[in-house]
């Protein structure tokens, strides 16, 4: 059995934020085959768990007294060391507790500064011969929360080959999702009945029969496969967790663990409103907190960087004569960044190795070798002196496991050039070097980026990773993970032969991927014309660009265009140089899944706010409610789609007007074109 790597494995300390603790009791009750329950704090959500006579652990959950699912089935399909198989019959309680906490933490960073954990939590204790195992089951206002816990116990190494988890809906819901294996999960959300979906990558996005609306994901993914969810026939969704591979091929392990251990949360939200749903926190609360003491070196910034040119095929990775990462782009860059007040500079294709991207690579990346016209002291320097960051790359070709070995010389060098920064990256076939090749998102791909950031954590380096295991939260534990992708980005309008996303995918993001943290989607493309790949664009208007900004939250956020598409339109980049990527409050205003969002953010390190409002293909009116602006009078700096605008033909029409506002602000009525947005940055006077 491999286990390189365990829950214990950490020389940091913890630092919990806990400003009030108003209530933490605990109750023990003698355990039967009666349900055992727990309310939300609120009373509206009720979860009740009961062994059925043949002893499998289920549960039920109901909101206002309705039924949200009905008898669902819990547990794993474990194997002992003695090589005894368990399944989810004949466990017997011996016993549950309860428990409930009301605290309010700060986060380091974020879409806002505090955030309040308010649930009643349920342990049930189970016995199978010898083994032990918990399940424990939270109850939030807005959503339940639930998780296998194995006290320490003689029976020590298990091998998981399977999760019962399911979820048996009392009415069939829509759901959002996108294809189990998709690549790298870059692919657009799509709507269908349950019945018509096969299996999906978590997370997903539910409408529920009654109007109302659900999120299903998982939190706190540290040393466990990511869950995948399938559909039944019967309106019901069971899970099936990402395999191990051996000699290339998919096995039944799951996962290899060693007690005491917890899985992974199961969560799911349930509200009435959209609002309510993209508001919620249970993923960030089922986090573990901050293990980092002290975190002033991490600063959400925005960056540009070498790196459209690329994807726009007219810039290389590798040297050559259109090698993109020389010392002369770079100091171009640079001083653009220092002139516009951008903090980073990212350049890809600095160092050696890339001979072979985008083939089969033979070779083997350097991250202490820059290309030879790449000068790195004196670009270090230069940077230094003009008060930027040099963002560093570190493409891997899925080589997980040359990364590891190359990992504290790779941050070493980082930190010898005072670069705070990283992209990482795993581009290769779906399967990845990591323990022979092996699926990203197994327990052995969420055991190296988890390895990635840790070691990241100890140099004083924030991670932007590419091709990652689904996000879960993990930042608030180590909040040097600050962005990942995960998402089907920009970059797809730069060479997909499908033409390019539809206006309806950005309009779709907010409500699924977002919804399991910040995403490096790079916005900020200026010009739309692309004349390497002939029918496919950005299906976007300058001004939705804009508005990408404050709707996409990432707290590394780049702005991912040439700098002469932004020197050409000074004016509008004024907005991408003030706006902020850290936040004191959000709140999505008003939107539909796939139609529109309309998003307000708070600056957390001044009293402005920012508006971003987009729409898919259709061109609509949006009226937005300026009530969240309170008192005082305003100035609303305004970017709009131009008369006659629309994404296709005339995407650069952009009226950019200032407007004095004085409490109580009137609703403002925007028009916003086909594939349109809006962007808005309130100062206060
Ligand atoms: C894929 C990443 O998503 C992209 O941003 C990057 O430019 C390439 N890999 C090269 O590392
Ligand atoms: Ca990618």
């Amino acid at each position: 059995m491999r286990i390189w790597f365990n829950h214990k494995d950490t020389n940091m300390k913890t630092r919990v934020n806990t400003f009030i603790i108003i209530a933490v009791g605990i109750v023990l009750t003698a355990c039967h085959r009666q349900p055992m329950s727990v309310n939300s704090p609120d009373g509206r959500l009720t979860l009740h768990f009961a062994l059925t006579d043949a002893g499998m652990p289920t549960y039920e959950v109901y909101q206002d007294d309705h039924a949200v699912l009905e008898c669902s089935a819990l547990g794993l399909r474990a194997v002992t060391e003695q090589g005894d198989t368990i399944g989810n019959l004949d466990w017997q309680c011996e016993g549950t507790e309860t428990n409930s906490k009301d605290e309010t933490w700060q986060t380091v960073w974020g879409e806002e500064r505090t955030i309040r954990d308010y649930h009643n939590q349920l342990t049930v204790h189970l016995r199978h011969d010898m083994l032990r195992m918990d399940i424990v089951f939270r109850v939030f206002n807005d959503g339940f929360a639930l998780r296998y816990a194995f006290p320490e116990q003689s029976c020590n190494e298990l091998t998981i080959i399977d999760e019962y988890t399911s979820y048996a809906f009392a009415e069939e819901p829509q759901i959002w999702s996108i294809p189990w294996r998709t690549e790298y999960y870059e692919a657009l959300f799509t709507k269908s009945p349950l019945h018509l979906k096969d299996t999906m990558n978590s997370p997903i996005t539910l409408e529920m029969a009654d109007g109302s609306y659900a999120f299903l994901h998982e939190a706190a993914v540290t040393d466990f496969p990511c869950q995948n969810l399938y559909a039944r026939q019967d309106a019901s969704l069971g899970t099936y967790l990402t395999p191990w591979m051996r000699e290339d091929k998919v096995i039944d392990d799951k996962a290899y663990i060693q007690t005491p251990f917890a899985t992974p949360w199961r969560f799911m939200i349930l509200t009435r409103t959209l609002p309510e749903m993209v508001a919620s926190r249970i993923m960030l609360n089922l986090n573990e907190p901050c293990q980092i003491e002290d975190t002033s070196w991490i600063r959400p910034m925005k960056f540009i960087g070498i790196w459209w040119n690329m994807h726009m095929r007219e810039w290389t990775w590798r040297q050559g004569p259109q090698h993109g990462a020389t010392t002369e782009h770079m100091k171009q860059y640079i001083d653009f960044a220092a002139d516009h007040h951008i903090q980073g500079v990212l350049a890809e294709g600095w160092n050696l190795g890339w001979e072979g991207y985008e083939g089969i690579n033979n070779d083997r990346f350097s991250f202490v070798t820059p290309y030879p016209d790449y000068d790195i002291d004196y670009l270090s320097a230069y940077a230094q002196e003009r008060g930027v960051q040099i963002v560093c790359h570190h493409e891997t070709s899925g080589r997980a496991n040359e990364y590891e070995a190359d990992l504290d010389t790779a941050y070493q060098y980082m930190q010898s050039y005072g670069m705070h920064a990283v992209k990482t990256g795993y581009v290769a076939p779906i399967i990845t070097t990591m323990d022979g090749h092996q699926i990203n998102r197994g327990q052995s791909g969420v055991r190296h980026y988890r390895k990635v950031i840790e070691t990241a954590a100890r140099y004083h380096v924030m991670i932007d990773n590419h091709e990652p295991a689904m996000p879960s939260g993990l930042q608030r534990t180590w909040p040097n993970l600050m962005t990942q992708e995960g998402i089907r980005g920009q970059e797809w309008n730069a060479w997909s032969s499908d033409g390019g996303s539809p206006c309806s995918h950005v309009c779709t993001l907010p409500y699924t991927r977002m919804m399991a943290g910040p995403a490096d989607y790079t916005p900020g493309v200026f010009a739309f014309e692309n004349p390497v790949i002939p029918g496919t664009r950005v299906h976007s208007t300058l001004c939705n660009q804009l508005a990408l900004f404050v709707v996409l939250y990432s707290p590394l956020q780049m702005a991912c265009d040439r700098i002469e598409n932004y020197a050409a339109h000074p004016e509008e980049f004024r907005f991408v140089e003030e706006v902020p990527c850290d936040w004191e409050q959000s709140h999505l205003l008003d939107g539909q899944i796939g139609e529109y969002v309309v998003m307000a953010r708070q600056d957390r390190h001044s009293t402005d706010w920012y508006v971003g409002a987009i729409t898919n293909e259709e061109a609509r009116d949006i009226t937005i409610d300026m009530s969240f602006l309170g008192e005082g009078e305003w100035v609303a700096e305004v970017y709009r789609d131009g008369d006659e605008c629309d994404w296709e033909t005339n995407p650069y029409a952009t009226i950019i007007e200032t407007i004095h506002l004085s409490a109580p602000c009137a609703p403002m009525t925007v028009h916003l074109a086909t594939g349109g947005g809006c962007a808005i940055r309130f100062v206060k006077l």
